[in-house]
């Protein structure tokens, strides 16, 4: 992400001598993006990065698919997703494309025993029930309720979990994922018009550094296969780093919601954009203070877009029966908006406690196999008035 930080401890200059107390050297591994171009990380390891015992046959993890051509609104139920003790097998792909995976995961049990590394794909996972630590080799970031974890690609971690009645929503994606644009300078610092700040990003806290060999276990997952890769050295051995490239935390609460005498459109809900597709917050705030304001959104289709929104908590104003967990997706150019009763409803209301998470993509979503037996086949019909 585009703001320096710095953590342990590192030489005075890059690519200089640097020697452990013992007197040998530690391992610098530059740890790049976009072909030595884009945001970079230094890394010192106490053992170089590169000592691999073997590799087990790698397995396929890819996305059943179901439907490649979808047109219609569709609801999905996102609590009705199988938990497993394994994180792993806990993601369960429900809508994907060549830019984005959107996984669901229960996740039961920590992974005390081995390591995950997506090389193919920057991961955002939001966190909608569950508190424990994101444990990476640049240091640990506690987690809760609300938390978006956002891993660039090619960083090792590790989730622990104090509960296990975990539940995420997980967004991979295959080009990086950053802060939108307009919300820095030409610096890459948020700028006052931005709905979250640097404070509010909390970055690795101290550097665990273990120095132990063996053999490690780190799944490797590139494009739709995982490389079961056994290592010598603990992958989370350093002793410091430097840079921009780095895991870190957002929670949803820490985002402060643009309002507006009358309805505001969904950018304002931005949190995070690719070339390929946006997320956005839709979180508790004050309602549109114009007398005559419609706090309901207006009917409204995206041309080129397909719109998922997942529900985390509150009311939602512009829908009937929504439950937590719940998914929907209204595809590229069909028109949807409030459901019957909706509008007038609103009207006059003075605030919301609405709590969602938003993916438009610019590509159209196929549903996986998993996705249609959690639908509800009827939501496409839910707009008629009775
Ligand atoms: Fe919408």
């Amino acid at each position: 992400m585009p703001h320096y930080f710095s953590l342990g401890k590192i030489p005075r200059k890059r690519h200089i001598v640097f020697r452990k107390p013992d007197g040998g050297l530690y391992a610098e591994q530059l740890v790049s993006t976009e072909g030595f171009s884009d945001n970079y990380s230094l890394a010192y390891h106490c053992n170089p990065p590169t000592m691999v015992n073997s590799i087990d046959p790698s397995y396929s993890v890819a996305p059943v698919i179901a439907e490649n051509d979808n047109m219609q609104h569709r609801l999905f139920t996102g609590m009705d997703i199988p938990s497993a003790d394994d994180y792993l097998e806990s993601r369960i792909p429900v809508l994907v494309n060549n830019d984005v995976h959107i996984s669901l995961a229960a996740p039961r049990i920590s992974m005390d025993s081995w390591f995950f590394k997506n090389s193919g794909a920057d991961e955002m996972i939001f966190v909608h029930h569950g508190d424990g630590m994101l444990k990476t080799m640049y240091g640990n970031i506690p987690f809760g309720y609300g938390d978006h974890l956002v891993i660039p690609r090619g960083i090792t971690y590790q989730l622990e979990f104090k509960t296990t009645d975990n539940r995420l929503f997980i967004v991979e994606s295959f080009t990086p994922l950053r802060f939108p644009k307009r919300y820095m300078n030409k610096s890459g610092q948020l700028l006052e018009h931005a709905p979250f700040c640097e404070r509010d990003i909390r970055a690795p806290q101290a550097v665990e550094t273990h120095e132990e060999k063996g053999n490690f276990l780190v799944k490797v997952k590139r494009g739709d296969r995982i490389w079961p890769y056994h290592y010598a050295t603990h992958p989370f051995d350093l002793i410091g780093w430097d840079g921009y490239h780095y895991p870190f935390a957002l929670s949803v609460f820490d985002f402060e919601p643009i309002t507006g005498r009358i309805h505001q459109p969904p950018p304002v809900h931005q949190t995070f954009e690719t070339p390929t597709f946006v997320i956005c917050a839709f979180v508790p705030r004050l309602y549109d203070y114009h007398p005559e304001s419609i706090p309901a959104p207006y009917h409204h289709s995206n041309v080129d877009s397909d719109e998922v929104l997942y529900y985390v908590d509150g009311d939602f104003m512009s829908r009937n029966n929504v439950q937590k967990g719940q998914i929907t997706l209204h595809p590229i150019g069909i028109p949807h908006g409030p459901h019957p009763g909706a509008v007038e409803r609103s009207i006059g209301k003075k605030d919301t406690q609405e709590l969602a998470v938003m993916v438009d993509t610019f590509k159209p979503l196929k549903l996986t196999k998993a996705a249609l037996e959690i639908e509800d086949k009827e939501y496409f019909k839910s707009w008629l008035e009775k």
